[in-house]
């Protein structure tokens, strides 16, 4: 091979290899939950998970529905770790049927649950959330948790294209911009753009972006 195609075939396989989805890796998840160590609280000792712990959890949850850009996985990463407090929380005890990772409120763990029916334990370990009086502490477990942040941005409503069809959705988040991110906050997850959940945001993007 000459060098010039020697050239070109280094210059396809540094391309292939960019664009191949990657996979989060331990110290990455480990920063962005600031090195969770388990049980951060007595009430958290059921739920907390470590980065070691979440990580298979959270890399197939990606995989299983097909989110694969750094824009999309930090926006989605930073809602879990900002909603459940770096993985101390999977339930919300003070809102009966608030739940996950994400911590997905009333109707939404419990569409996701159903829209699970070959997992029908699991569907049972999540729904009884919706009356915490009948069952307080029972906690979805991880195969379903750590991937509910997922289902909702690709499954979620009437529809079951989650926010994917939302105008600017994908686009805006993998194309990494804040005003993209905003408006996965403000339309797709329904809540307020506030400076915390923008710093974890901003910090887990440019941790997945390895910087
Ligand atoms: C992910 O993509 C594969 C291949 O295109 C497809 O078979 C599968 O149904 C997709 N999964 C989800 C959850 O969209
Ligand atoms: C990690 O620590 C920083 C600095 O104290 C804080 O702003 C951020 O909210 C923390 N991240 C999580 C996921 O708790
Ligand atoms: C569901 O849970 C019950 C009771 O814990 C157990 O006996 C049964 O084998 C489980 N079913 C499946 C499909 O895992």
């Amino acid at each position: 091979m000459s060098l010039y195609s020697r050239l070109l075939v280094l210059l396809l396989v540094l391309t292939v290899v960019r664009a191949a989805p990657c996979e989060i890796t331990l110290t990455q998840l480990n920063t962005i939950i600031n090195g969770t160590t388990c049980p951060l609280t007595s009430q958290s000792v059921d739920e907390c998970r470590t980065a070691a712990q979440a990580l298979p959890f959270v890399n197939k949850g990606f995989s299983d529905y097909n989110i694969t850009t750094i824009g999309e996985k930090a926006a989605l990463l930073s809602l879990m770790a900002f909603e459940s407090g770096g993985f101390q929380f999977n339930i919300n005890d003070g809102n009966p049927g608030q739940g996950t990772r994400n911590l997905m409120e009333f109707p939404f763990v419990y569409q996701y649950a159903i829209s699970k029916p070959f997992l029908t334990n699991q569907t049972r370990a999540i729904v009884p959330n919706v009356n915490s009086k009948r069952s307080p502490r029972s906690c979805p477990p991880d195969s379903l948790s750590f991937a509910s942040a997922m289902w909702f941005y690709t499954q979620s409503g009437a529809q079951g294209q989650g926010c994917l069809e939302m105008p600017g959705m994908v686009q805006g988040l993998q194309q990494q911009s804040e005003s993209g991110w905003e408006n996965y906050i403000t339309n797709c997850v329904g809540t307020t753009v506030t400076q915390e959940r923008k710093q974890i945001y901003l910090q887990t993007l440019s941790i997945l972006n390895g910087n």
